[in-house]
């Protein structure tokens, strides 16, 4: 069933000022509402709806982490290589979850949404975020704003 707890209520607080960057947190943020706006118990409609989309939101998951680590990398970001560690270990973590989905194992739609999420919102809220105070203290918002 459709669990409105569930969706994630984009806050200032999660802004970093760069205008690129919060548009893609967005965008990221309405894919999941998204998918738990098909969480139906229909096991079927969501796997469906799930073969639909998944494809889609990995590319812009992808999209969005090659767009930050070229961030990191012309501001010269000290903690770029183990950022991009995090990407990539999550971008695994997701892929393993997806073929764990599809052979129907453990998983439903609503948990591995739930795992995105979660991911999701702690990334920005604490990882990403050291690097916004980063280029903010260092005045490096203008850079990254060239970036993309
Ligand atoms: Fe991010
Ligand atoms: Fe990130």
């Amino acid at each position: 069933m459709i669990n409105n707890n569930e969706l994630i209520t984009w806050s200032n607080q999660l802004s970093c000022g760069i205008t690129l960057i919060d548009e893609q947190h967005k965008r990221l943020v309405e894919l999941v509402n998204e998918m738990f706006d098909h969480v139906t118990g229909n096991d079927v409609q969501e796997h469906d709806y799930f073969n639909r989309v998944i494809q889609e939101t990995v590319k812009y998951i992808k999209i969005h982490f090659t767009t930050e680590e070229k961030i990191l990398l012309v501001t010269e970001y000290r903690g770029y290589i183990e950022h991009k560690k995090e990407h990539e270990r999550f971008i695994k973590a997701v892929l393993e979850n997806i073929r764990d989905y599809e052979t129907g194992r453990r998983i439903t739609l609503s948990t591995f949404t739930r795992f995105l999420k979660d991911w999701i919102l702690s990334h920005i809220a604490l990882v990403d975020r050291q690097y916004f105070e980063y280029l903010r203290k260092n005045k490096l918002n203008y850079i990254a704003e060239k970036v993309g």
